[in-house]
């Protein structure tokens, strides 16, 4: 058998444990010797609440709005000094205490502390209980059972007894504290005796209630109650705390809802190259808006849903319209308009509870009647409508894009004033107005703010960004924009250009897909011995141009001569022989040739000052805007084995 380790304690403690571990046992000795005088029924009495003491030993229960605890068991043993007198109120709370111990060196010493301090302040309660009915009440008889009693006196027994079992036992059971996991252990020490005090006032009007039901009702009564309350209790707690468990389920699952939603409307409006903080601020512009004008909760939901997927009809909008730098064609300007249209078919299907599909389907409607799908005017578009066009209107021009800048907050105000009775509801405009402020405070808070580049995309690869570093968002822009520019070279490149202009424009689309800071295309002469830099551009070009080099000399020269891309290789090569200072300024290159129908008719080459490496990426990107390029200049100039004329 392990014995105490009392090393962890001082003296002061252990002498103080000592002495009322002493007193206690000789309490409970004397006790058991009085016990012996019980009748049957006593004892019945004492087994019954011994196994209700037991079966609730580990049981808190937490006073209704406050931290107080009460435990059925302090319950019962309080009651028994009633009904059994000090002895039996002392027996079975050793027996209830004897029937807690649980093995471990740390709980056994903790275990006769405690048992030290609730018996020998049963005892003194008990003492006080019996002294207050003396000398208020005259009575002699201890235990009192259910003998009738004045309820005032009974109650302020209770009171005294209750005050100085509180009392008796903080002060006693100060060492076993400090170890126990008490309900209220983690609070400071002033407030764990607060909510003990709470929990003792209500012990001592629960002990008067159950005496009063044991004896108007009887004993089984009375003390089938208790384990039938503390039943239902655990069965409510047990409720409650699957409902908390299924309330955080829903909860989260809602959460995750939105944020899917979320993640998906961003990624749709980044096709339109739209910066990723721009449905946010429009939710932020527009619920704001509903807000102070004092819209319906319903109303509300509708905008921060509708702010939120306006624009999910751009899916049936091509990209080379979204993408357009310029003004739309009248047909484009009708393609881009189904869009509204589209996305409230797409959400009809959802049956939203609010009216989402309304506020998404009309958010391009004008006041006056100019709008579009339907051309509504004034009241007839809805007002959740009228107040996404505001905060949709106002978030699109301040933000920017790659074809515009971002404008100042007082330009877009301007606009959107110059546009109330016109485009937007005056009355809307004027709250927008109010609270424009506020609103913009908002979207700093969220660190949503304008940034001057917002809408634009880095170049692929641009100096250290890595492609699969990059968010989603900037992936699909960027996807976006490389369609768009192939689309733009396929368009042009079938337009009647000199060889100079469509030179200058394949350059122009290759700077803006990818880093350089020289481009220089060299085109084959008759003898096909020789590439001649027919065009350059960016730094140096002036001294580079019209340059020769010889098939196979060279990074270029190797990619004419093996008809394969080179790259990331030592920019010098390409100029060994011209003797040029600027030429150490390079820091990498990447050299493609020019192949139409099978004919080499060239090569395009960059070179960089900033980059240390061209990645696959941009070969990916060189490469088929190359392909469109070559098939340009064979088709339309037929100049292979010639020099071509400029
Ligand atoms: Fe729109
Ligand atoms: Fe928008």
């Amino acid at each position: 058998m392990k014995t105490l380790d009392l090393s962890e304690y001082n003296f002061r403690t252990k002498a103080y444990g000592s002495v009322s571990v002493f007193i206690a046992l000789a309490i409970v000795s004397f006790s058991v010797f009085q016990s012996f005088s019980y009748d049957v029924s006593d004892w019945i009495v004492l087994g019954v609440a011994t196994i209700i003491c037991l079966i609730f030993s580990q049981y808190n229960f937490r006073v209704p709005h406050t931290n107080g605890h009460i435990s059925p068991r302090e319950l019962v043993i309080f009651w028994a000094i009633i009904w059994l007198g000090a002895s039996g109120s002392i027996v079975l709370a050793a027996l209830s205490v004897a029937g807690n111990f649980r093995e471990g060196m740390k709980d056994r010493v903790r275990w006769i502390f405690e048992a030290s301090a609730i018996t020998i302040s049963t005892f003194v309660s008990a003492y006080v209980f019996y002294s207050t009915l003396s000398f208020g009440f005259g009575l002699t008889k201890n235990p009192i059972a259910n003998s009738s009693i004045n309820a005032f006196w009974l109650l302020c027994g209770l009171a005294f007894a209750g005050l100085t079992n509180f009392v008796v036992y903080s002060l006693l059971s100060g060492p076993s504290q400090e170890l126990e996991m008490t309900p209220n252990n983690h609070l400071p020490r002033k407030y764990r005796y607060l909510w003990t005090a709470v929990g003792s006032v209500t012990c001592v009007v629960g002990v008067f209630a159950f005496h009063l039901v044991v004896v108007y009702f009887g004993l089984s009564i009375g003390l089938l109650i208790l384990p039938v309350t503390v039943a239902s209790h655990l069965a409510f707690r047990f409720y409650r705390k699957m409902l908390s468990q299924k309330t955080k389920e829903i909860r989260e699952a809602s959460r995750i809802h939105v944020a899917t939603v979320e993640a998906l409307a961003t990624a749709i409006d980044a096709r339109d190259q739209v910066g990723r903080g721009h449905v946010s601020r429009t939710q932020i512009f527009a619920v704001g808006i509903a807000k102070a004008l004092g819209l319906s909760q319903g109303e509300l939901n509708a905008i921060n849903t509708g702010a939120l997927l306006h624009d999910i009809g751009k899916l049936a909008v091509p990209d080379h319209i979204l993408n357009k730098p310029g003004k739309l064609t009248p047909a484009e300007m009708e393609k881009m308009k189904i869009h509204p249209e589209v996305g409230a078919s797409i959400l009809e299907r959802v049956n939203f509870p609010y009216p989402v599909v309304p506020t998404v389907r009309y958010h391009h409607e004008f006041w006056d009647g100019t709008g579009y799908p339907e051309g509504l005017s004034g009241d007839q578009i809805p007002l959740t409508a009228r107040v996404l066009a505001i905060a949709d209107t106002y978030d699109t021009i301040r933000g920017a894009r790659p074809y515009s800048k971002s404008v100042t907050s007082e330009n877009a105000k301007k606009h959107i004033l110059d546009g109330a009775g016109t485009h937007f509801d005056p009355l809307i405009v004027e709250a927008f107005m109010r609270n424009h402020d506020k609103f913009e405070a908002d979207v700093q808070k969220r660190e949503i703010s304008y940034q001057a580049n917002e809408g634009e995309s880095p170049k692929l690869g641009d100096g250290s960004v890595n492609t699969s570093e990059l968010g989603y968002v900037e992936q699909i822009k960027r996807a976006n924009r490389e369609v768009f520019t192939l689309y733009e070279l396929a368009r042009v490149f079938s337009s009647s250009l000199s060889l100079e202009q469509t030179l200058s424009l394949f350059v122009k689309k290759i700077g803006e897909l990818v880093p350089m800071d020289t481009c220089i295309i060299y085109l084959l002469d008759e003898t096909e011995k020789m590439a001649v830099a027919t065009h350059a551009v960016g730094r140096n070009s002036e001294s580079l141009k019209n340059r020769k080099i010889k098939v196979g000399q060279g990074a270029t020269g190797y990619a004419l001569n093996k008809r394969k891309p080179i790259y990331n290789v030592n920019p010098g090569l390409d100029f060994s022989f011209y003797n040029m200072e600027f030429i150490k300024e390079y820091t990498s290159m990447a050299s493609l040739p020019l192949i139409a129908n099978e004919k080499l008719l060239g090569a395009v080459s960059l070179y960089s000052h900033s980059m240390e490496s061209y990645q696959d990426e941009h070969m990916r990107l060189l490469e088929t805007l190359s392909r469109i390029a070559s098939d340009a200049f064979l088709l339309r100039f037929g100049m292979l084995n010639r020099k071509p004329a400029l």
